[in-house]
């Protein structure tokens, strides 16, 4: 299928600094995990991590929303937990792209119920039209562009994960 860049690598890096510099800025002093949402976040958490210049861990959370197919199944499947407690814990969830935002509210609830002491969002992408309801994203790099987005650890149908820039996939 053909794919059109619409992010290059260089742009994503220079906002993921931005991101980084934003984020040290904002969040409270204290200890901080960083949760990235597997698979699709994995390639964002790692460039954000080392933009951000202070103490924190780095946990992951696999989850399951769309399957194989390009249109949210609405179900969202839990496909493997953190490793460790966040409770009394600063928590900066990363996400690679909020579209209705199921996902993440999900994903929210579950994870204020274990009590961090704060919790923040950053998304790559962010699709605003179409976020049910008023979701609170603290950090997001770009507004989503139209289409299925795939690259830079997006994936459609598994593939293109390893692109380093965004592209749009055209059916
Ligand atoms: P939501 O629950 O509708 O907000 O969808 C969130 C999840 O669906 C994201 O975390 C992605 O994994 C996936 N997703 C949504 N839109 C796209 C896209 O355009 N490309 C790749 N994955 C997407
Ligand atoms: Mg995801």
């Amino acid at each position: 299928m053909p794919l059109r860049e619409v992010i290059s690598a260089a742009t994503i890096a220079g906002r993921v600094s931005e991101l980084g510099a934003e984020i040290e800025a904002r969040l409270p002093a204290g200890p901080l995990t960083v949760v990235g949402v597997l698979r699709g976040a994995f390639v964002f958490t790692a460039d954000l991590v080392r933009a951000i210049r202070r103490d924190l861990t780095v946990d992951f959370l696999g989850v399951r929303s769309y399957g194989d197919a390009t249109v949210s199944s609405g179900v969202v499947e839990i496909t493997s937990d953190l490793g460790a407690p966040i409770a009394g814990r600063h928590v900066l969830l990363v996400e690679d792209i909020v579209d209705t935002g199921l996902t993440l509210r999900y994903l929210l609830d579950l994870l204020r119920a274990r009590g961090p002491a704060s919790l923040h969002v950053c998304a790559l992408l962010a699709k605003p039209a179409r976020s049910e309801g008023a979701l609170p994203l603290d950090f997001v790099g770009f507004k989503a562009p139209d289409g299925f987005v795939v690259g830079y650890g997006l994936d459609g149908r598994q593939l293109y994960r390893n692109l380093p820039g965004i592209f749009v996939l055209e059916e």
